[in-house]
């Protein structure tokens, strides 16, 4: 039997739902149950009804959907994929920031760990960040963390000023204004589409800066061909699948998260046997950590 058809039997026996951010390797978007970004992944886990969930992406995108859905087994095929920019905003500076800021709302992007999450008053994904923060009174003081050019974005983007967290995501950061450029030279007719996890100069010289999921809808209702993608490469593969007509260029230096990349079928496999890697919480943690995420699937719908 294969890997695939072995997976698949025993997510039959298990009762298990396989979840997939869109960085994922190929082959594991293929398997999964659902593909989406991290807005997506989150509102599937809080209203679907599995025994146990096997959450593809990263260690705070299985925490979330263990705080969505705490009465799920949920497993993360390797528990040493975490994301360097949620290490960025640890619980106890986030903590020791509100003591001292006593009316500063502190809003955070869903990359960060479930102890941060616990210490603030809102969360937001790259999906919904500028519906979250317009629905806040513009005269409210507001820390925006950890990604400080998802902040950046918003501020120029929605004019409104907030203290940003000293944070960013290495990939994404690395992207620079010369990569765009030269992106745009090589394809002249090609639509310029980044995340917003990019710095502010970049953002500036794209045609968008969107979510993944976001993006995905874009390049199918947008009637260009040619698109130049400026986010981790492995979106790329549901892009060419789901629009076979269509051709999309990654940047030059190609962006590589390590960490999504460390899903594999092999330990997916190997989760799903012995029901291992499974994510375990502290329950009062979590209950304050669901708070600012409840908030902001309210927010956003
Ligand atoms: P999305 O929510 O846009 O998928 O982004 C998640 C992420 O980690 C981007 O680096
Ligand atoms: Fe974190 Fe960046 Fe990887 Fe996304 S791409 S998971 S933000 S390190």
């Amino acid at each position: 039997m294969s890997i695939v058809d072995e997976i698949k039997q025993l997510k039959k026996e298990r009762n298990a739902v396989i979840m997939a951010h869109n960085y994922t390797l190929p082959e594991v978007q293929d398997i999964a149950d659902f593909s989406g970004d991290s807005l997506e992944l989150a509102r599937i886990a809080a209203k679907i009804n599995a025994e146990v969930i096997v959450l593809c992406g990263v260690r705070f995108m299985a925490e979330t959907a263990k705080i969505l859905s705490p009465a799920a087994k949920v497993l993360h095929p390797a528990p040493d994929s975490g994301c360097p920019m949620a290490d960025m905003a640890e619980a106890g500076e986030v903590r020791a920031f509100r003591k001292e800021n006593p009316d500063t709302l502190l809003i955070a992007y869903v990359n960060t760990t479930a102890a941060t999450k616990s210490e603030v008053d809102l969360c937001c994904t790259s999906g919904n960040a500028e519906k979250i923060v317009s629905a806040l009174p513009k005269d409210q003081k507001v820390m925006f963390l950890p990604d400080a050019n998802l902040g950046g974005n918003l501020v120029k983007k929605l004019s409104r000023p907030m203290e940003l967290w000293h944070g960013c995501c290495p990939i994404h950061d690395r992207i620079t204004p010369e990569d765009i450029i030269n992106a745009r030279k090589e394809h002249p007719q090609a639509v310029v589409m980044v995340h917003p996890e990019c710095k502010v100069e970049v953002t500036a010289l794209a045609d968008h800066a969107l979510s993944t999921g976001a993006m995905l809808t874009a390049v199918k209702e947008n009637p260009a061909n040619e698109f130049i993608i400026g986010t981790e490469t492995g979106i790329l593969h549901r892009m060419r699948k789901e629009n076979p007509g269509k051709i999309f260029h990654p940047l030059a230096n190609a962006p590589v998260c390590s960490d999504m990349k460390k899903i594999t079928l092999e330990k997916i496999l190997a989760t799903l046997k012995d029901l291992s890697n499974e994510v375990v919480l502290d329950p009062e943690m979590m209950d304050k950590a669901r708070k600012p995420i409840e908030k902001m699937l309210e927010l956003s719908k």
